[in-house]
């Protein structure tokens, strides 16, 4: 099986852009499945329903989320409904939607499980407890891909070791910047720390640089926009034999 994870798509020009590259590259690459971080996905931050059914207009399968879940009220009610998206699991007890989520292709089916990291960021459960009972809720399933929503490279290195041999795939999101360290860990899990963004090239986090100065400069509110020219869909491709849920592979993937 051949999986795609995207990073975080930014914005409407994010979702434009996965609209017109993604169903010409999955079908040149045999992508099988394909899932993707959408917590940016709105414009002007946060995800909506309308900016999820654009990402899964382009093809994607799954939506993974994080800290900006709940930035707009319209997700809540959505993420309580059957849809393939899912927000870190360990929120507080209660919050709307749910951590795991099961994709049923028929002929294989892939857990997806969302983990936010807690070092510089928000006081949530500890990822390396829930984890644990995250996992007791994959039904079976073979194959597991972990979403860790993380700023940390410590933590999230962690996290990879700590599930190695565990699951078929740990990768990050979060930091919008691709790391080039993917990696089959020793027991068999692929592993890359940063997947990077569906989003404009020369930014700041899909930000115009301009405004992100300013407010670095002046530490006053800066309304922000996201930056125009070349966009890139960042992830990566991960070869799996889904008989025994080990990952064969891990590429890098720039879609320009
Ligand atoms: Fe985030």
């Amino acid at each position: 099986m051949r999986l795609l994870f995207l990073g975080d798509v930014v914005g409407q020009g994010g979702c434009e852009f996965l609209m017109k590259k993604l169903p010409d590259y999955k079908r040149k690459n045999n992508i099988d499945v394909c899932i993707a971080n959408g917590e940016n996905s709105a414009q002007g931050n946060g995800v909506t329903p309308k900016s999820c059914e654009m990402v899964f207009s382009s093809g994607v399968d799954f939506i993974t989320l994080g800290n900006h879940t709940y930035k707009r009220p319209e997700i809540m009610e959505y993420l309580d409904k059957n849809v393939p998206v899912i927000r870190p699991y360990n929120f507080p007890k209660g919050a709307p939607g749910r951590g795991v989520g099961i994709i049923d292709k028929g002929r294989f089916r892939v857990a997806v499980i969302n983990m936010q990291g807690t070092v510089y960021s928000d006081p949530l459960g500890n990822p390396f407890w829930e984890i644990d009972k995250a996992l007791e809720e994959t039904d079976g399933c073979k194959t597991i891909i972990v979403d860790f929503h993380a700023e940390a490279t410590a933590e999230k290195r962690a996290m990879g070791f700590y599930l190695d041999g565990k699951v078929t795939a740990v990768v990050g999101t979060h930091t919008h910047v691709q790391t080039a360290d993917e990696q089959i860990l020793p027991n068999g899990t692929a592993y890359i720390t940063d997947l990077g963004m569906c989003g404009p090239v020369q930014s700041v986090l899909g930000i115009e640089p301009e405004l992100t100065i300013r407010k670095f400069k002046s530490n006053l509110p800066v309304r922000f926009e996201n930056a125009k020219g070349e966009y890139s869909l960042d992830g990566c491709l991960i070869d799996i034999d889904e008989k025994t849920g080990k990952a064969n592979s891990i590429e890098r993937v720039n879609i320009r």
